[in-house]
């Protein structure tokens, strides 16, 4: 249909439109302080099912000039979608606020109404005092706000529907649905919304989480058919580890549903889960997370989720009395399927057996395509390993079972996924097929909470871009509502030391802020009442009450909270829990040294005292605290803290510092490691300890690790920070035993739980997120991004990049609450090149730093020279100015995106 002389014209048409595009920006003046973007409402874009009753704001600036920051902002907020556009900010019009604060804008309008949607938008005004553009609109919904709205009753089944006729013009449907469990709601034949294994798991006699649904397209005038299946979840699975309290939960799985349905003139109907619905056993005859799902798709009662549908053989659904704990918006990015994988080979180590490896260690399930006879039975079992002869290796799963068993209905070709279970695994054995499968048969379906991604790494180094791939994936596949800490044998669990070490990395890959925000609330819901927290949350294994380095997660995802996100509302509302957790700590300490331990550091090749690492915790969260406390404007319990970490410092430093051989405790790496990254040795010791810890590394160990996963995360900024970014990296590239590269070179494709290539029965997961903190030190370090000295949420940044010897370039970004930062660098012989970028209303501190010999140093930043002489020159725009460290050349900059290049002679 196109001709050549056609396409051209079209190319023509196309190029004028952009030629006048340029033009009309150049008249029209597209200069300045443009739009706000990325608007979030509780960190979340367009959130439906808001409980925050004061929720906070944030957005992204934009200018087409460096140096700019907001110095104010407006934000109108309308109760209709068609106010907003007229400007008309009945809810709230902000004014204009005189303020820098882009981010954690609290609401202060009108009360806010329980189901209720909201359309907001917001500008700003620049240095100059101009306005930018108003932001595209942005809309945010409450959830129900009280418990007597719920007009429910909890009810328990398998398959429950309810048919209802409904007579008008359905103008607006809202859906809020939680379970004890998981759910799949269907409404006339079609599942609502994406979320699998909503909802997420909590301490659900103490909360439960419901997600909203826009439902208004599903419904219709006249008969409508809701069905629900119901899964067990986390909500009945019994088995536990050695915490004899914590059973099942709940004996069945557990629906609560309210439909709010608005008709044409202001009518609501609500339809409920209650003793109104009707129950049956439906094609899933068994459910678990560990174990997997029985599916029996000659058991399918076609139109159950479809009106019409005769249930009269169904029984009336028995009402619970479920949970009573509260009901909140579950307001954080849903489990979903995220993506699904193609096989990389297939093979047949023996008749009737076949082994798919999806080439990826992953978290979810697979989809099957088969055609047989009725009552074939085909067994899925998942493995991360194989065995030489082909066959896989399931002896890490534990007690998992992790298998899925379909039979076939034998109706046309069939396709099974399972919906109430997830594995993690890079292989399946499929045996029972019929006929013989080809990697068409068979999908992978990748499976986690949905972080949106926020990071990004590379470098010159290939094993450090493939470590980087095994902590994506490794991160990824442990976020199920709960960082947990495998997802393949039967744990899967909220440990909370395996929460705490990996939060900083976290932060800097995903969009994590709403996920730890749910978090923290679950651990808090986890306290017990004398201020002791358990290892893991929710409580099902571990111990009571948990290891410190387990239990300081609370305080320090609280600060990273505050420190990454500027959260201080995290702080207000954690205050009065973390005192009375820090007054538990106290209460077992005594002389000041806190000695309950039992993990201490875990999985470590050298061990170290739980008591000494446990009292360097009970120092570090004590400090913390009174840091919270001076941020809340606390003084006086700021001041008593602080003085309570002074006599635990001076009381650990009697205790476990020998200072004859210059060692802590018995002298490992995790111990003078800790004890340096936290400041506790006395000052003329303190090069001679740093000695002893580089001695250890160097000559102990020939440049090899032997911490567990709690050393290690003090240990490579620790390094970085005494000036020896060097040794760090030669442990972050080492391919031998034990490290990370050992892994990768090993085939792993996800990181381990231990530094051991283990593939037997006892405890070695293939799947740990653990010893991924060394992530957060590629982003500081090699990177070069880090927070500006006290600041909070990237308001000052302090870039310097670590330019090691053995790389050539590395180029790091990080999304952050205020919008991208990143840092990219290279270095050839005499030439270093570092390209930043800074958000609008932040500013930073960019360390340029000339190789050791060089001399008569010249920094150019584009095309004009701010580095001569030894002095900085003035006159370029963004730069405020220039200072000599050492060697080093600081830069202040403002906003805005920069290249230096530094040259010079050797
Ligand atoms: C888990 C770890 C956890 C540890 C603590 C293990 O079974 O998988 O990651 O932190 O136990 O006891």
């Amino acid at each position: 249909m196109f001709d050549g002389n056609h396409r051209l014209q079209v190319m023509r048409a196309f190029v004028g439109l952009f030629l006048f595009a340029g033009w009309a920006g150049f008249v029209y003046g597209f200069e300045g302080p443009a739009a706000p973007t990325d608007l979030r409402c509780e960190y979340l874009s367009n959130p439906m099912g808001v409980d925050v009753l004061k929720p906070r704001f944030s957005w992204v600036l934009h200018h087409t000039e460096r140096a700019q920051m907001q110095t104010a902002y407006q934000i109108l907020i309308a109760g209709t979608a068609e106010g907003l556009p007229r400007d008309d900010g009945d809810v709230w019009d902000s004014g204009k606020v005189d303020s820098s604060d882009s981010t954690q804008v609290v609401y202060a309008g009108k009360s806010l109404s329980s189901g209720k949607p909201y359309y907001w938008k917001v500008r700003y005004w620049d240095t100059a005092g101009n306005a930018s553009p108003y932001s595209a609109a942005a809309q945010f919904e409450m959830g129900l706000l009280s418990r007597d709205e719920w007009k429910g009753q909890w009810i328990e089944g398998n398959l429950l529907r309810k048919e209802i006729d409904l007579q008008g013009r359905i103008v607006r449907a809202r859906a809020y649905v939680t379970a004890l469990g998981y759910y799949e709601l269907r409404i006339n034949g079609e599942k609502v919304g994406r979320n699998v294994l909503d909802p997420a798991f909590t301490t659900y006699p103490k909360r439960v989480l419901y997600t909203t649904y826009d439902v208004s397209r599903r419904l219709r005038s006249g008969k409508n058919a809701f069905g629900v299946m119901l899964g067990g979840g986390w909500a009945t699975l019994g088995r536990r580890f050695f915490d004899p309290e914590v059973g099942p939960y709940y004996k069945t799985p557990a629906l609560l549903l309210q439909v709010n349905i608005e008709f044409e003139g202001g009518k609501t109907v609500f339809v409920v889960s209650d003793g109104s619905w009707k129950a049956t056993q439906g094609p899933i005859v068994s459910d678990s997370v560990y174990d997997g799902e029985v599916y029996d798709a000659r058991r399918e009662q076609p139109g159950w989720d479809q009106p019409g549908f005769d249930d009269s053989t169904w029984s009336a659904a028995q009402t619970v009395e479920g949970s009573k704990g509260v009901l909140s918006a579950q307001m954080m990015p849903p489990i979903r399927v995220v993506d699904s994988m193609m096989p990389r080979s297939i093979a047949s180590p023996r008749p009737g057996v076949f082994v798919f490896d999806m080439g990826q260690n992953m978290s979810g399930w697979v989809q099957l395509r088969m055609q047989g006879p009725a009552g074939t039975q085909v067994t899925l079992r998942f493995a991360e390993l194989v065995y030489p002869d082909g066959m896989i290796n399931r002896e890490n799963l534990g007690e998992a079972k992790s298998r899925d068993i379909y039979t076939l209905k034998g109706q046309g070709e069939e396709t099974y996924e399972p919906r109430f279970t997830y594995h993690g695994f890079r292989y399946v054995e499929v045996t029972g097929f019929p006929g013989t499968p080809s990697l068409d048969s068979l999908r992978g379906r990748v499976v986690h909470t949905a972080v949106g991604a926020a990071g990004s790494f590379v470098a010159s180094k290939q094993i450090l871009n493939d470590i980087q791939r095994l902590i994506h994936w490794s991160q990824l596949t442990n976020l199920f509502s709960i960082p947990t800490d495998c997802d393949q044998r039967n744990e899967r669990q909220g440990w909370m030391g395996d929460a705490q070490a990996t939060a900083e990395e976290a932060m800097m890959n995903f969009d994590m802020a709403a996920f730890y925000t749910n978090f923290i609330r679950d651990i808090r819901d986890a306290q017990f009442p004398d201020g002791s927290l358990p290892d893991t949350v929710p409580r099902k294994y571990g111990g009571v009450p948990g290891d410190l380095g387990w239990q300081t997660a609370y305080p320090l995802l609280c600060w990273t909270m505050w420190q990454q996100y500027g959260d201080r509302r995290i702080l207000e509302e954690n205050y009065d829990a973390l005192k009375k957790y820090v007054a538990f700590l106290r209460s077992h300490a005594q002389d000041n040294v806190y000695r309950l331990h039992w993990e201490g550091d875990w999985v470590e090749l050298a061990h170290t005292p739980g008591d000494y690492i446990g009292d360097v915790w009970y120092y570090y969260d004590v400090s913390l605290f009174s840091k919270m406390a001076q941020v809340l404007g606390k003084s006086d319990e700021a001041a008593s803290y602080g003085q309570l970490a002074g006599q635990v410092k001076e009381a650990l430093n009697r205790t476990f510092f020998d200072a004859h051989t210059d060692n802590y405790a018995n002298g490992t790496q995790t111990a003078n490691a800790m004890a340096l990254f936290l400041d506790l040795v006395p000052k003329e010791h303190r090069e001679a300890v740093e000695r002893s810890l580089t001695d250890d590394i160097v000559y102990g160990h020939n440049t090899h690790l032997t911490t567990g996963f709690i050393g290690v995360k003090f240990l490579m900024p620790l390094l970085t920070s005494l000036g020896r970014s060097d040794l760090a990296y030669d442990l972050a590239v080492q391919t031998t035993y034990p490290s990370w590269g050992y892994m990768v070179e090993r085939g792993a494709t996800t990181l381990w739980e231990l530094w051991q290539d283990k593939v037997g029965p006892a405890m070695n997961s293939h799947d740990h997120i653990m010893f991924g903190s060394v992530g957060a030190w590629f982003y500081n370090a090699l990177g070069g991004i880090n927070l500006g000295p006290e600041s909070v949420g990237y308001q000052r940044i302090h870039i310097a990049p670590q330019i090691v010897e053995d790389l050539h370039w590395a180029s790091a970004s990080v999304e952050t609450i205020r919008g991208t930062v990143s840092a990219s660098w290279n270095h050839s012989p005499g030439v270093i090149t570092l390209d930043v970028t800074v958000p609008v209303s932040s500013d930073a501190q960019v360390v340029v730093p000339p190789e050791a010999q060089m001399t008569d140093v010249v920094i150019r930043e584009g095309d004009r020279v701010v580095w001569e002489n030894g002095r900085y020159v003035s006159g370029d725009p963004g730069v405020k100015g220039g200072t000599q460290d050492g060697k080093k050349v600081v830069f202040q900059v403002g906003s805005g995106t920069y290249s230096f290049r530094l040259t010079g002679s050797e």
